[in-house]
């Protein structure tokens, strides 16, 4: 089966100040086509850091993130843009909606980023959030 994301060798290593902090220790992963795949481990075990390298939200320090034939690891910060817009689907652990926005507004957003994106009324009604559409984040 093809593998549709695969991780060789993959560090991921943060500085803060003088202190290095390994996240990530030669990581290699496959994960083939139309699989549904779940990562466990406790907390600090670099979930998070391995997501934001596949999500190409982040860089790793050493090693290939390759997507769909694509080693993600090599982009500039205007493909990888384009990478998050186009290619793949995040939810944050911590949530990255704009306050000042409402619900709709908020979920609009997506029309300027992407194409093709679903209508922000039928998207919330799947997720049965119609009734919330004007509220703020802070009134959820
Ligand atoms: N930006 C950063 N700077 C320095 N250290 C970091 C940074 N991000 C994560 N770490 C450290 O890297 C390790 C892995 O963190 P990560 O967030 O990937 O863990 P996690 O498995 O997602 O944990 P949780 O289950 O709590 O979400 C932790 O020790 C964390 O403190
Ligand atoms: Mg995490």
């Amino acid at each position: 089966m093809a593998k549709i994301v695969e991780l060789k060798n993959v560090t991921k290593v943060y500085k803060t100040g003088e202190r290095e902090f390994r996240a990530l220790d030669g990581v290699d992963l496959g994960i083939e086509k139309g699989k549904f795949v779940v990562i466990l481990g406790p907390s600090g075990a670099g979930k998070s850091t391995l997501l934001n390298l596949i999500g190409g939200m982040d860089i790793p320090t050493s090693g290939q993130v390759i997507v769909d034939g694509e080693d993600i690891s090599k982009y500039n910060e205007d493909k990888l843009s384009r990478y998050r817009a186009a290619t793949v689907g995040f939810i944050f652990q911590f949530y990255n909606i704009l306050p000042t926005l409402t619900v709709l507004e908020n979920v609009e957003l997506v029309k300027d980023i992407v194409k093709n994106a679903l209508d922000p009324h039928e998207a919330l009604a799947k997720v049965g959030l119609t009734e919330q559409e004007n509220k703020f984040p802070n009134q959820l």
